[in-house]
């Protein structure tokens, strides 16, 4: 079996704003690919679209890795290996939201230099969390895989070997493990630029939708931000 390198070397912080944030520093100053940061409790998560994240202190998993060379299509592989971690009945709502039950359990946010060919992907998992845990806010579409902190650690390893699998795996599988958990297949999505009906995901990872007119158009992950329902 392959050696693993995602999770070497290891920052585990106690507390901190952002592993992103803290990750990216790292990526800039050299870290190798594979760095991870992790943190018992992160106060000030970012998520995607300039929102934040929200993370109960030890029961959520919180980790950033750092990537050198990341592939074009990393927010779909992370997705697919959070999926994983999630179990058979989780879906994933394109690009890269995590559901169980119709309720996100997992944030993605992937963060780039292109430029210098490195990317931060990091990754929230709500492993043991409470909705109490919660901002009011969150407690009508935030979810949980219902375990114990004490699965947050064994949740980590777990994760960092589906993510190694997914980063090494051909396109074509992975395209297919996402098409088989695609939340979004025959609903209906807005986006910025229009309105219309989810009909899979093509081979370049690009999300196809069907306007009223018939027309298909084929959003990138991205550049669109989606609402469905
Ligand atoms: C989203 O769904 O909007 C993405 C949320 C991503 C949250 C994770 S938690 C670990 C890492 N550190 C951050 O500040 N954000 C990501």
């Amino acid at each position: 079996m392959a050696v693993r390198r995602l999770g070497r070397p290891r920052l585990h912080l106690r507390e901190v704003d952002s592993t992103n944030r803290r990750a990216r520093e790292l990526a800039a100053a050299g870290a190798a690919h594979g760095t991870l940061v992790t943190a018992t409790a992160q106060t000030a998560g970012r998520g995607r679209q300039g929102r934040s994240w929200s993370a109960p202190a030890g029961r959520a998993l919180v980790l950033s890795v750092v990537l050198r060379d990341p592939p074009a299509l990393l927010p779909l592989v992370a997705a697919a290996a959070v999926a994983e971690l999630a179990g058979d009945s989780a879906l994933v709502k394109w690009p890269n939201d995590v559901l169980v039950d119709g309720r996100k359990v997992a944030g993605i946010l992937a963060e780039g230099r292109p430029q210098e060919s490195w990317a931060v992907l990091g990754i929230g998992v709500n492993v043991a969390v409470r909705m109490d845990d919660l901002p009011a806010g969150l407690r009508g579409t935030a979810g949980t895989l219902g375990l114990e902190p004490g699965d947050v650690e064994p949740c980590l390893q777990r994760l960092l070997c589906a993510l190694e699998r997914w980063l090494a795996a051909p396109r074509d599988e992975l395209l297919a493990a996402l098409r088989a958990r695609d939340a979004l297949a025959n609903r209906e999505v807005r986006w910025d630029g229009g309105a219309g009906t989810a009909r899979g995901i093509d081979d370049g990872g690009r999300l196809v939708v069907q306007r009223a007119d018939g027309e298909r158009v084929a959003l990138e992950a991205g550049e669109v931000h989606l609402a469905s329902g």
